[in-house]
């Protein structure tokens, strides 16, 4: 029980290592809001939570949207009293080479990955603020260390999820705020769905560790960062892509 009684808001948190995260937490005694603008999803995250015996409910949010993350705070104080922990997960690829992508998509990867976590982050740190103490972690990725070849946007998103976490964790760190990020490698979730299996076979092999990461391995690191074991950890980018450097 790493989190007893904290109230986790989880972002994206209906599919993937958004959910996965959501229910270790619920496992570790925290009290989750469910955050996603998947509704059907995000109600059955919930019925498995309470399945467990644990406390969620769903409240559905576009990130991108101010108006959306202010109501997805208010949610979590008025059903819980406190937010203890923002995982600004919520995330979306829309890829291409450079001469390829269109400001479209541009626009909405922008909107959703780096926007999304401005909002979320800004309508809660307040609460986190008066309150002494709160955690807020990032979703970067390997993308935003090294690059990759048809990820501009996205990985112009996830470096700039990088700046935020440093310059949050300086501004944040006296009022008892911690910020840090984890850089995922390639996890095995809908969004590698779309990656050919030949580019999934390639990541593996140049991982050192030869394979693919799964959801269990980030929640693993959220909990860890999320839980009082990392109490004098801030502004970090913790690296979970089994070495995978290219
Ligand atoms: P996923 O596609 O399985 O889940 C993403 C979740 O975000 C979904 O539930 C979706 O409904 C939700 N979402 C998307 N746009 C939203 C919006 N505007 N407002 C609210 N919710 C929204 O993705 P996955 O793989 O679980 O990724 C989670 C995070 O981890 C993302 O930020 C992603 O960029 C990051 N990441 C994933 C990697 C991977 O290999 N899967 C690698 C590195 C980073």
């Amino acid at each position: 029980m790493r989190l007893q009684d904290k109230v986790a808001i989880i972002t994206g948190g209906a599919n993937g290592i958004g959910r996965e995260t959501a229910l270790l937490f619920a496992k570790h005694g925290a009290k989750l809001i469910i955050a996603d603008f998947d509704e059907t999803n995000g109600g059955a995250t919930v019925d498995e939570i309470r399945a467990q015996g644990a406390e969620a409910v769903f409240v559905k949010v576009d990130v991108s949207n101010q108006d959306d993350a202010v109501c997805m705070v208010e949610t979590a104080v008025g059903q819980y009293g406190r937010v203890d922990i923002l995982i600004n997960n919520a995330g979306i690829t829309r890829d291409g080479f450079l001469t390829k992508t269109d400001k479209a998509m541009w626009d909405q990867v922008i909107a959703i990955n780096l926007t999304g976590v401005f909002n979320c982050t800004q309508a809660a740190v307040p609460v986190m603020m008066e309150q002494g103490s709160g955690v807020v972690l990032n979703a970067a990725s390997v993308v935003a260390l090294y690059g990759n070849i048809g990820q501009t946007n996205y990985a112009a998103t996830k470096a700039g999820v990088v700046g935020l976490t440093k310059t949050w964790a300086k501004e944040m760190g006296p009022k008892g705020v911690r910020v840090n990020a984890v850089a995922p490698g390639f996890i095995v979730t809908a969004m590698t769905d779309k990656v050919p299996d030949k580019v999934l076979g390639a990541m593996a092999e140049k991982t050192p560790l030869r394979r693919l990461g799964q959801s269990a391995d980030i929640a693993n690191a959220y909990l860890f960062l999320a839980s009082d074991e990392a109490s004098f950890v801030n502004g970090a980018v913790l690296s979970v892509d089994g070495g995978l450097t290219f």
